[in-house]
């Protein structure tokens, strides 16, 4: 990608700033976000939202991927929405100043606690998951005396082909209401005859890190199905049809995701000939990428320690960071290109195994890794690691969280502070 790149001292850059600078000046492990890619994806897919549906329709960023206050920032000034699965991202969203009736509250088992925040802060959208939520929400609105517009989370029967963690179309899944069974229609019903709660809408999110279109146009006509039977039993047409995340991103050179904007432009296509089979109106599409904004965006950058050569069987370089700031090999065996970032001009010659510093033995970054010669502190730099990976991180060992910068306009600026020792024991009594 265009963002990365390689300077005449045959360092990585980062946003055309120096990786190996970056590090000098913030330490490490660090988390680096180029601040104007981000943009651009925000961009790209709210101009395909706009193009193919007129202008009536709304980009969520998907903030489990990466939050913070500053990336609520700039999804707002984008003009995107926000989803949010916790009170902590709410909060965070709160703090940053997000509008909030663009936000859009998901989860499948969220509080009383975090319902009556939804509801105080005046939460857009309520995406309701269960019976036993529909029931709580509606309670509480009428308890406050108002009325809380909701979507409900339908599992579209689609089986995505992607990491089993991270599907969620099938029947089997813990997330939403089923349509095989009629659940999806029995919590259409009670909503219709609920008082508190207005049925705006139908969610679905048919998984993560997905190639191809063919499951995304496959959810949506059986939504817009469901929404012609919703219509012919109620006479009432819902306005809001949110189809979730999931657009695969290319972490290694074998990875091969579907263009965005084809995507948008087939799924639309579908969407207006289920419409008009249905005799529905198109209605207000909502689509929530997380991994795409933020994912190609982000850099990590780590200091080689020790690189212990096992003849015959592999070498483990070992860095400054690990499983705590990554997750992602650990739980899913992601594969990452990953490079050493102060000699980036140079072929890869040697086949290592990146290991973290936890007590652990699958505390590894990637195996099997194509990278230049490495040596103690080297400044190894792992790509496309802005989604899912500061958000997961942990503090296991007691390891502080790295901070992160964002690159923007060839300055840099930090986002969110190294986490101090200080930090650790905020909460120890
Ligand atoms: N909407 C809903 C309701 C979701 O559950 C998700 C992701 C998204 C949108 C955003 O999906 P995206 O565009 O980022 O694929 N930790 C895993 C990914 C879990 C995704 C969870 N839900 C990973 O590291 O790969």
């Amino acid at each position: 990608s265009k963002s990365l790149d390689v300077n005449n001292l045959g360092h990585l850059t980062v946003g055309g700033l120096d990786a190996v600078a970056l590090a000098e000046r913030y330490g490490t492990p660090l988390y680096v976000m180029d601040e104007d890619l981000i943009r651009e994806n925000c961009r790209a897919f709210k101009q395909s939202i706009d193009r193919y549906y007129d202008g009536r329709g709304l980009c969520t960023y998907a903030s489990k991927a990466f939050c913070c206050k500053a990336v609520c920032r700039i999804a707002q000034e984008e003009g995107l929405g926000l989803d949010v699965v916790s009170s902590g991202e709410l909060y965070t969203a709160l703090q940053a100043g997000f509008p909030m009736e663009r936000v859009y509250f998901h989860g499948n088992n969220k509080t009383p606690a975090e319902l009556t925040m939804a509801l105080e802060s005046g939460v857009g959208q309520i995406v309701v998951d269960n019976l036993e939520e529909l029931q709580l929400i509606g309670s509480l609105s009428r308890a406050a005396g108002r009325e809380t517009d909701i979507l409900f989370r339908i599992k579209p029967g689609i089986d995505a082909h992607t990491h089993d963690f991270i599907r969620t179309g099938q029947i089997d899944s813990k997330f939403g209401l089923a349509l095989e069974n009629g659940e999806a229609m029995e919590a259409v019903d009670e909503a219709m005859a609920m008082k508190g709660v207005r049925l705006k809408g139908l969610h679905c999110h048919i998984g993560s890190q997905i190639f191809d279109i063919a499951p995304f146009e496959l959810a949506a006509e059986v939504m817009i199905r469901f929404m012609g039977e919703i219509q012919r039993r109620y006479g009432k047409t819902l306005e809001i049809l949110d189809l979730g995340g999931g657009f695969g991103i290319k972490y290694v050179d074998s990875d091969n995701p579907s263009s965005y904007d084809e995507y948008m432009q087939r799924v639309s296509k579908v969407i207006h000939r289920c419409c008009g089979e249905e005799g529905l109106p198109i209605p207000y599409v909502v689509i929530e990428p997380g991994r795409s904004i933020v994912g190609p965006a982000g850099t990590t950058l780590y200091t080689v320690g020790s690189v212990k050569e096992i003849k015959n069987v592999r070498t483990y370089v070992a860095i400054d960071g690990g499983m705590t700031d990554n997750p992602r090999y650990a739980l899913y065996q992601a594969a990452y290109d990953l490079l050493v970032a102060n000699r980036a001009a140079e072929p890869k010659t040697q086949t290592v195994t990146v290991a973290g510093k936890c007590c652990e033995s699958g505390d590894l970054i990637q195996e099997n890794a194509r990278i230049q010669e490495v040596g103690p502190g080297d400044i190894l730099a792992v790509l496309a690691t802005g989604a899912y990976n500061y958000s997961m991180a942990s503090n296991y060992n007691r390891i502080p969280r790295p901070p992160v910068v964002m690159v923007s306009q060839g300055e840099s600026r930090l986002v969110v502070r190294r986490e101090s020792l200080e930090d650790l024991l905020r909460n120890d009594l």
